[in-house]
C-alpha cells in the first residue's frame, strides 16, 4: 500500500485553521463583512467607535451602549506617569512600531489582572488598549519630534482626539471622516498574519497583552501592515505622474515586489479599496495634492494591464495618511490603532473555544546519525 502523498501548504495557503464569526472575506464577490455587515456600509454610516463595539460585542451598539462604551474608552485614555517616562527613553532612531510594541507590553505589565482571561476582564483589557494605544503612539511621535506631549482630551471622539494629540488641532471634518473611514476599513480581516499570530499566542493560554504585542510585531512587516508606508516611499520616489508608468514597467522587469499590490485571499481586487480610494481622492482635492492620485492611477492601470494584480487597502491608505499630514512612519502604527479591535475580538473568540495551535512540518534535514565526541571531529 503506497503512503498518502504529503502536501506542504507553504504559507498555510488555503488552510482553514478554525471557525470564526468575527468577519467573512468573500474573494469571489470582492466582499468583506464584519459580523454580517458590509465593511463599506459600516465605513460610510458608522463611526469607528460603533465598529469597535460591533467587533468586540457582535452587535452594533444601542445609544446607551454606545455612550457607555465611549465613556469607558475615554476613562482609560490617560497613560501612567511611568509609561510616559519610558516613552521618553525610546531611542529616537527606532521605528514607531517598535515603540508601540514596547508600550503595549508595558501596559500589560501594569495590569494586575494580566493572567485573568475571563470574558469580562479580557473585554475590559481590550477597551483599555483601544484607549491607550493612540495616546502612546501620539506621545512617542511628539517626543521623537522634540515636542511636548499633548494630553488626550476627554470631550473629543476617538479620531478627533488622535489629531489633537499629534498636531495640537483637529482638522476639517472631511479629513477626520477620511481618517475614521480608514480605521474602520483596517479594523478586521479574518485570519491574516497578525491576527493569526494573536490567536496562536492566545491558544497557549497566555495573556491578551502578550498576544497583541506579538500581533504588532507581525503587522510591522512590509508584506503585511508595513506596506502602507512602503507605498508612500514608492510614490515619493516616483514623484511625477508622467514617470509612474515607466517606473512600474522597470520595476516589473526587475521582478520587484510592488508594495500595495496583491493579496493572498483577493485575487481580483480588495473589497476595501474603492471606499478608501474615494476618500483619498477627496483629500487630494481638499489639500491640493492631486499629484499622488495621478501617480496612483498610473501605477494601478499599468500593474493591472501588465500582471492583472490589483491594489490592496494599503495602496490608497498610504497617500491618504500622507495627505492628512502624518509622517510616513506613523502609517503602520495607525493601522495598529484600528486592528486592535479585530485582534481583541479574535483573542476572545479563541479563548472561548480554545485548542492549542500546533501544526506539523515535513522534515527535510539530515537523516538520523550518531553523535561523535568533540576530539574525534578534528
Ligand atoms: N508585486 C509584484 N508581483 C506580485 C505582487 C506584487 N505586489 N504580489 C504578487 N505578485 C506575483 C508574485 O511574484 C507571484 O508571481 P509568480 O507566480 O510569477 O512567482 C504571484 O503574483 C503570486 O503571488 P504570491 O507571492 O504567491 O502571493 P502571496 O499570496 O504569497 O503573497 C502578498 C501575498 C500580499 C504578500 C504579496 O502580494 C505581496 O508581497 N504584496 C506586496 C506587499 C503588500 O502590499 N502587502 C500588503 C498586503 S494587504
Amino acid at each position: 500500500m503506497s503512503a498518502e502523498p504529503i502536501i506542504v501548504r507553504k504559507g498555510l495557503e488555503g488552510i482553514i485553521a478554525d471557525e470564526s464569526s468575527v468577519s467573512k472575506v468573500m474573494p469571489d464577490i470582492n466582499s468583506l463583512t464584519y459580523r454580517g455587515y458590509k465593511v463599506q456600509d459600516l465605513a460610510e454610516q458608522c463611526s469607528f467607535e460603533e465598529v469597535a463595539y460591533l467587533l468586540l460585542n457582535g452587535e452594533l451598539p444601542k445609544k446607551v451602549e454606545h455612550d457607555n462604551f465611549c465613556k469607558l474608552e475615554k476613562s482609560y485614555r490617560k497613560l501612567s506617569k511611568d509609561l510616559t517616562s519610558i516613552i521618553k527613553l525610546y531611542p529616537t532612531h527606532s521605528h514607531p512600531m517598535d515603540s508601540i510594541r514596547t508600550s503595549v507590553s508595558f501596559i500589560g505589565q501594569e495590569d494586575e489582572r494580566i493572567w485573568d482571561n475571563s470574558p469580562a476582564t479580557n473585554m475590559d483589557k481590550a477597551i483599555r488598549l483601544l484607549a491607550k494605544i493612540p495616546v502612546a503612539i501620539a506621545a512617542d511621535y511628539r517626543t521623537r519630534m522634540g515636542k511636548d506631549i499633548i494630553e488626550p482630551k476627554m470631550d473629543l471622539g476617538f479620531a478627533d482626539n488622535f489629531f489633537h494629540m499629534c498636531f495640537g488641532e483637529v482638522p476639517a471634518p472631511e479629513i477626520v471622516k477620511a481618517f475614521d473611514v480608514s480605521l474602520t476599513l483596517y479594523a478586521e480581516h479574518g485570519f491574516n498574519a497578525s491576527t493569526f499570530t494573536t490567536r496562536v499566542i492566545t491558544s497557549t493560554t497566555s495573556d491578551l497583552y502578550g498576544a497583541v504585542t506579538g500581533g504588532i510585531a507581525a503587522l510591522k512587516g512590509p508584506l503585511h501592515g508595513g506596506a502602507n508606508e512602503q507605498v508612500m516611499h514608492m510614490m515619493k520616489e516616483i514623484d511625477d505622474p508622467k514617470k509612474a508608468r515607466d517606473w512600474m514597467l522597470t520595476a516589473l522587469k526587475e521582478k520587484r515586489k510592488i508594495m500595495g499590490f496583491g493579496h493572498r485571499v483577493y485575487r481580483s481586487g480588495d473589497s476595501r479599496v474603492p471606499t478608501m480610494k474615494k476618500y483619498a481622492q477627496k483629500l487630494a482635492e481638499l489639500t491640493n495634492q492631486t499629484k499622488w492620485m495621478e501617480i496612483y492611477d498610473a501605477l494601478d492601470k499599468t500593474m493591472v494591464e501588465q500582471k492583472n494584480i490589483h491594489p490592496n487597502l494599503d495602496f490608497p491608505a498610504g497617500p491618504a495618511y500622507y495627505m492628512m499630514g502624518f509622517d510616513i512612519d506613523m502609517f503602520t502604527p495607525i493601522f495598529v490603532m484600528a486592528r486592535i479591535t479585530g485582534w481583541s475580538a479574535h483573542i476572545m473568540e479563541q479563548t472561548a473555544n480554545n485548542r492549542i495551535i500546533r501544526p506539523l512540518s515535513e522534515y527535510k534535514g539530515p537523516k538520523e546519525r550518531a553523535v561523535t565526541n568533540l576530539a574525534s571531529r578534528g
